[in-house]
This record gives C-alpha cells, structure tokens and sequence, in this order.
C-alpha cells in the first residue's frame, strides 16, 4: 500500500534486519522501526506496535526466523524451542501468530536460511491472500454502497491489502461510489486511528462513528453491508473478532443486512471445534480507563477519561456465533460458516498442499 506516494508493507525483511511500520504513534507520526532480536519482536507484538491478526502472523514468522540466526550453534535447538515459546505467549487469540510461528519453526530446525525462506514466503503469501480476498469481496460491493466496519483489518493488520479493506480499495479503484462507516472500536481506537488514517491515505469517503452509533444506522437502512475481520475461526464458522464485532453481527441479523467476514484461510484454526475452545486475550484496564492523542502543539498525551479510582475491564476480543454470519470471503471463496463447508476447505486445502497441520 502507498503511504504518501510510496509502497510499503507492514512488516519486512531487508538485508539481515527487520523492519516494520510502528502503529501505536498512527495516525499521528509516520515511523519506521527495527527490530533485532525475536525478543524486540515479542516486545512490538506484545505493546502494539504491531497488531492485526495477518500483521502479527508476519511479524511472529520473522521472529523465529530471526531467533534462529541468533541461536548459538551448541544450543542451536534449545533456544529455537524457548524462542517459540516466547512468541507464542505475546498474544493467545489471532490463529495466524501460532500458524507462522509453528512453520517457520520447522524450518529452522533445518538451516537457519531455510527459516528465512519459509518466513518470507509466509509474508507474501499473507499479500497474495489479502489481494485474492479483495477481489472476491469486491463482488459483493455495488455501486453506491454503504459499508460499514469494525476494527482496522485494512492493509495495516496484514502485510498488504487486508482483509474486511481490501475490497473496499479494489471497489474504489474500479469507480464504484462507496461510502465507509468506521467504528471507533474502542478502548484502542483501530478503528477510528488506523482504518480512517488508512481511507485517507487511499481517498475512500468515510466517516467516523460511535461504537454504539451502528444499531442505529442499520435500523435507519443507512448501512448496505457490513466486512470486519478475524482472529480466529473455529471448524464450525464461529469467528474470534475484536471486541463489540459480536453487537454489530447480531444487529446485522436483526435488521437483514449482511454480515460478511473477511479472513484467509490461515486464519482458521482446524483444532478448534467451537467460539467457546478460542482464547480470548484481555488486556490492561488501563486501555479503557486512558486515552491517548495529539494536542494542538502536535504533543502525543494520554490522559484519564474515568472516574479516578475506578477500575476496568477489558476483554479485547468477543465470538460471532456462526449463524449470524453470512459468509467468509477467503482467498479461495466465499464460504458458508458451517461444519461441512470448513471440512470440504481443509479437504481442499491439504490437497493442495497449503496446510500440513
Ligand atoms: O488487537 P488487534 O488490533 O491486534 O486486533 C486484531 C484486529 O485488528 C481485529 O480484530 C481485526 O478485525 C481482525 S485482524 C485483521
């Protein structure tokens, strides 16, 4: 994607180094950052700076590749084995951390080149996907639609394109008149920091919104359809998405407009049966009790928005039972979220050589 004329991907390799774009000062300050060590790494994915299930896959992949050019040869397979560990623990619930790190894991226990290899090719494929999944959404989208999201699962959550975004930009670049309510998605503001941040950079008219403004523009026929993201979907089509996704799809069903989400296939995690088996990670109450901007000297502050004394609760991510889900656009189709449908993929997808898990 383009940030001020120039193409980017969230996270790279480049000679040796990693490098990725640093979301937590969007949409403020546009900045590049290093990383270089697999513990900088766990470190960027753990505060943020990195986010986005696809982002943080890429991320992950990277890092094990890069704890096995750390590795010293005499305890080459020890330190790959805590690396894993490592990374593993940075966050629970997006699929595509553990789908990375477990094959570029594999891959190391062979040469370290062969885990930069696997790690590099994990990231494009990650691009590829994002873009076939563009191109399949966009079918969905009509001239004059008014779509609405949650969350940012644009290009900044995966390495290019994203996902619930990546129609949306091919819509745009194909004419079609669109329109994009963007959910604030509070407590960290994806939404309103990084999905609008991203519109801008693409030109998509778009509005900012309350998280609890989209009943009400679905009960008033303002919104035509509804694309967010995913975390993680289990075997059955339940879907793991950030926090308040669940509100939006119930509502969605309530009022007959599709909801669609949008994910590539390394985003299903074939083990898990149901919404119920996902983990849910919660984070600092502190994420609800502060928030963070810009003063007009263009200072980055944060500042307490509660009621001192107060405590908060904070689950970052909630299950969309299967049922209010009109489908899955992945990058090999659109899929019914329902047992058979996600067996006959895996089927599919074995055969074809993707998974070997
Ligand atoms: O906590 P985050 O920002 O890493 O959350 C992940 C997300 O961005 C969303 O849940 C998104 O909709 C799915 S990831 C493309």
């Amino acid at each position: 994607m383009k940030v001020n004329g120039q193409n980017y991907r969230t996270v790279w390799w480049e000679e040796a180094s990693l490098f990725y774009i640093e979301q937590n000062l969007l949409p403020f300050t546009f900045r590049i950052a290093e990383a270089r060590s697999y513990t900088d790494c766990c470190d960027a994915i753990r505060n943020m700076s990195i986010r986005g299930a696809g982002a943080i896959g890429a991320m992950a992949g990277f890092a094990m590749a890069l704890a096995s050019v750390q590795a010293p040869d005499e305890k080459y397979s020890e330190f790959l084995l805590q690396a894993r560990k490592d990374i593993e623990a940075t966050r629970p619930t997006a699929r595509n951390l553990f789908y990375a790190v477990e094959k570029v894991y594999n891959h190391a226990l062979r040469t370290r080149q062969n885990a930069i290899s696997e790690a590099q090719r994990l990231a494009d494929q990650d691009a590829a996907d994002s873009r076939k999944i563009g191109e399949i959404g966009n079918t969905l989208i009509k001239d004059g639609f008014h779509i609405e999201t949650h969350c940012n699962a644009g290009w900044l959550a995966f390495v290019d394109y994203g996902t619930a975004l990546s129609p949306v930009y091919l819509a745009h670049e194909q004419g079609k008149n669109i329109f994009i309510y963007v959910g604030e998605t509070r407590p960290r503001c994806q939404g309103a920091r990084l999905t609008a941040w991203e519109l801008n950079q693409a030109g998509i008219p778009h509005v900012i919104i309350p998280d609890n403004a989209g009943a009400s523009l679905m009960a008033r026929g303002k919104v035509n359809i509804m694309i967010v993201g995913a975390d993680r979907i289990a075997v059955n089509g339940d879907v793991a998405n950030k926090i308040g996704t669940l509100e939006k799809a119930i509502v969605a069903h309530e009022y007959g407009i599709p909801f669609y989400v949008a994910a590539p296939t390394s985003t299903i995690d074939f083990h898990c049966k149901n919404g119920a088996q996902i983990p849910i990670e919660e984070r600092s109450g502190d994420e609800v009790l502060y928030m963070e901007g810009v003063t007009g000297a263009g200072k980055l502050e944060r500042v307490l928005i509660c009621s001192p004394g107060s405590s908060a609760y904070n689950p970052s991510f909630d299950v969309t039972p299967a049922k209010y889900i009109t489908g899955i656009i992945t990058e090999k189709g659109i899929i019914h979220p329902d047992t058979r449908s996600i067996a006959n993929l895996n089927v599919h997808l074995r055969e074809s050589g993707k998974f070997n898990q």
